[in-house]
């Protein structure tokens, strides 16, 4: 199909990644989800992984392969967002108890490096978790960094929202996303500068609430705890959809303004490990590596966001 792009989801369902997943699957998206990966990150890998498989199903992505990938950071212990996606990591709605599919046999690392091997360059891997697969995959098999045509990820930005200086995804497995950063693969970056203007409120709930449809309910659902804990965590008026904005993006990049700057990773402070050190002004002089996206026109946002999900609506 003509400007099919074919993408990897990585991910760690939670609410938002669950709705970039439904962004991604819906018929106003040009999208070829070649798999579904999944990382510990929002809730522990195997409930993430029964989450894909749910959303899927949700969503009519039954041909689509979930594959289970690292329970754990590279080196750190791992953390997870309880208080913000519930003990499922999908709280809010009725979840299908039984999802149709399996996870894959394969693990989610060794299924990234054949996929892209196997490609003619032209995947693009989407990570919207910690990217403790990612890393894993180019440190087994290097010969995949010249082969992945971008990485459009969700994390970090130039404030943090699990420690002062650092952003959940970035904070769990700084040294995987050291590796990532540093690999000199294409990459666009979706950090909290961005996805915090992607923020759904009661509005946004009252305006989708009028498309009826089980996806368009299942999305409603999810908002409302999602806009709720972010209220009661972070003191927001909303929950911001971060990881859609790398979907949306892939979708209409004219929704978002990006530079291209530099970003290196801290792994070492004791108040800024995971920090995402980004160069806006320059003043490193260092090579930049990275598509920083600043601004998201918020209409036209919303207005494929509403148009993906009317499109659920036989
Ligand atoms: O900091 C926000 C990120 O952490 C999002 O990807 C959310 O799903 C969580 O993984
Ligand atoms: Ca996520």
């Amino acid at each position: 199909m003509q400007n099919e792009k074919r993408v990897i989801l990585d991910c760690d369902p939670g609410h938002d990644d669950a709705i970039s997943i439904i962004l991604a699957a819906s018929k106003v998206s040009l999208l070829k989800i070649e798999a579904i990966t999944t990382v510990a990150g929002n809730a522990e890998v195997e409930k993430n992984t029964l989450n894909a498989l749910r959303v899927c199903d949700i969503a009519g992505l039954t041909d689509v392969p979930v594959a289970q990938g690292s329970p754990k950071p590279l080196f750190k212990k791992r953390e997870i967002a309880e208080e913000i996606h519930g003990e499922t990591g999908l709280d809010g709605p009725v979840l299908p108890s039984e999802p149709v599919n399996k996870p894959a046999q394969q693990h989610a690392v060794d299924l990234i490096i054949n996929k892209v091997m196997e490609s003619d360059g032209d995947l693009t891997l989407v990570p919207t978790g910690p990217l403790t697969n990612i890393a894993l995959a180019m440190i087994m098999e290097p010969n995949i960094i010249p082969k992945i045509n971008e990485i459009v990820l969700m994390g970090g930005g130039t404030f943090g929202n699990w420690t002062p200086a650092a952003e959940f995804n970035i904070y769990v497995d700084a040294e995987a996303a050291k590796i990532v950063f540093e690999s000199g693969v294409p990459i666009t970056m979706f950090g909290l500068d961005v996805t915090h203007q992607a923020l759904a409120t009661q509005e946004t709930v009252n305006e989708l609430s009028k498309i009826d449809n089980p996806v368009s309910h299942f999305v409603v659902d999810l908002l409302k705890f999602f806009i709720k804990t972010n209220h009661d965590v972070f003191g927001m008026d909303g929950g911001p959809i971060h990881d859609a904005c790398t979907v949306a993006y892939l979708i209409d990049t004219a929704i978002f303004d990006v530079k291209h700057v530099r970003v290196d990773i801290e792994t070492t402070g004791e108040l800024t490990y995971g920090m995402t050190c980004v160069d806006t002004l320059g003043v490193t002089k260092r090579t930049p590596n990275v598509n920083f996206a600043y601004q998201l026109n918020y209409d036209r946002f919303w207005n494929l966001f509403k148009k993906a999900l009317k499109s659920y609506t036989n």
